[in-house]
């Protein structure tokens, strides 16, 4: 039997690394169509020329608003409809409000919060009248406790789980599903792990988990039939004391 993903088409954000490119692999072992989003387009190409299913490398700078537009034109001209939005690309940063730099927030904002608002706002004309597909977001254990030692990312990740729940009953009437995955720490570069050996050591000290342990789990939202909603999925390492 044909996997429930398969000839789906996939936007997914944040595509250049970590958990994004991890989710582009699983998906695509799912045989759905993908297409790959971020600024980074040799990284995008690199792991298009991977995989084994049709792929729009589609790169865009979600600070900006009108490329999120974009991002859903460049889809519906290449693929002809979108089944699932992955808005998953985010940054980081952590530290003492006090000592923070604003303009450095801004551009989270703009990211995690507008970059999201701007993609489903852009997809869900579509989604709507086909009534049907999936906006899955990428939140953060960080959007369902306060985390002291990163308020400005908790503070974008609360915005996200509050539009997502918000959003997910507006547009249960008309067939959308709307979900978030919210890890806890993944060993990736958001941490600045770029080193597969960093990364196995502290997935066996059960302290982070991988991109593509994430990943698994996005298939399992999606793969959902068209009648549950997997509200919230939050995945946490076992050692993880949050
Ligand atoms: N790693 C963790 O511990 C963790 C935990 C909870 C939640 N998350 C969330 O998971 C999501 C994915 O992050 P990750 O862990 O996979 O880290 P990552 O490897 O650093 O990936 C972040 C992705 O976001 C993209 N991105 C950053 N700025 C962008 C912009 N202006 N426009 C478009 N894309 C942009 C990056 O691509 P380019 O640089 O090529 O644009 C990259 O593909 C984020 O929302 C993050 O907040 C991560």
């Amino acid at each position: 039997m044909a996997h429930p993903l398969s000839e789906k088409v996939v936007i997914i954000t944040g595509a250049s690394s970590g958990i994004g490119e991890a989710s582009a692999r699983a998906l695509a072992a799912c045989g759905s169509k993908l297409v790959l989003s971020a600024r980074r387009r040799e990284r995008l190409e690199e792991l298009a020329a991977e995989l084994e299913v049709p792929t729009l490398v589609a790169p865009a700078d979600l600070s900006v608003v009108s490329e999120a537009k974009r991002l859903i034109e460049e889809t519906l001209e290449h693929f002809g409809r979108i089944d699932v939005l992955f808005a998953n690309a985010g940054i980081y940063i952590p530290g003492e409000a006090s000592e923070g730099d604003p303009e450095a927030w801004e551009q989270l904002m703009a990211v995690n919060v507008n970059g999201v608002l701007s993609t489903a706002r852009a997809a869900l004309p579509h989604l709507i009248e086909q009534g049907s597909g999936d906006i899955l977001v990428t939140s953060s254990i960080s959007g369902h406790v306060d985390i002291p030692w990163e308020p400005v990312y908790s503070a974008s990740k609360h915005a996200v789980q509050s539009f997502v729940h918000t959003l997910r009953r507006q547009v249960a009437p008309h067939g959308v599903r709307v979900g978030s995955i919210a890890p806890g720490m993944v060993a990736n570069e958001l941490w600045g792990f770029t080193d597969r050996a960093a990364i196995d050591e502290k997935v066996a000290a059960h302290e982070a988990i991988r991109s593509e342990d994430v990943a698994q789990l996005v298939v399992v939202m999606l793969s959902q039939p068209p009648h549950v909603t997997i509200r919230n999925l939050v995945v946490l390492p076992q050692k993880q004391d949050i």
